[in-house]
């Protein structure tokens, strides 16, 4: 099973960004650990901060592996060209956040993506990703 993990824009700064929101781990030490604990799985990893290189990586992956975790970012809120994108592909793609985004400014309350999505978690910190991997490795 071979699943691709996207992390849209300012994610690369994980880990020293607004550490209270998102922790203070980043993603490069997050990674390796979730891969241990599925040696099963191939997970890959992008991270791109501009929006067309997200789509192009989506569209080169979303044809063969067996499911996008996707964590947007701020495109999350405003990005109808993601959610045609999701649409297109042949893959299910979760939506991730790290942050509960409704109990946060209203502008995140709206995802532009979600309806495009097989499902969506937020709020449980990097834990996030894990509970996408689960949500698409299914026991039967
Ligand atoms: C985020 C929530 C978004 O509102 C924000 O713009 C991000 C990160 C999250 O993971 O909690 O960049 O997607």
């Amino acid at each position: 099973m071979k699943i691709q993990i996207i992390n849209g824009p300012n994610l690369n700064l994980l880990g020293v960004r607004e550490p209270g929101i998102y922790g203070s781990e980043s993603f490069e030490v997050f990674l390796p650990k979730l891969q241990e604990r599925y040696p099963d799985i191939e997970i890959d990893y992008y991270q791109s901060n501009v929006e067309g290189e997200l789509i192009n990586k989506m569209q080169e992956v979303g044809f063969t592996c067996d499911g996008i975790v996707l964590n947007a970012g701020a495109y999350t809120h405003t990005s109808i060209a993601l959610h045609d994108c999701i649409r297109s592909l042949r893959c299910p793609v979760i939506e991730v956040h790290i942050s509960n985004v409704h109990q946060r400014e209203e502008f995140r309350h709206k995802s532009m993506i979600s309806a495009a999505c097989k499902g969506v978690i937020c709020g449980f910190g990097l834990d996030s990703y894990r509970l996408a991997i689960e949500a698409l490795s299914p026991l039967s």
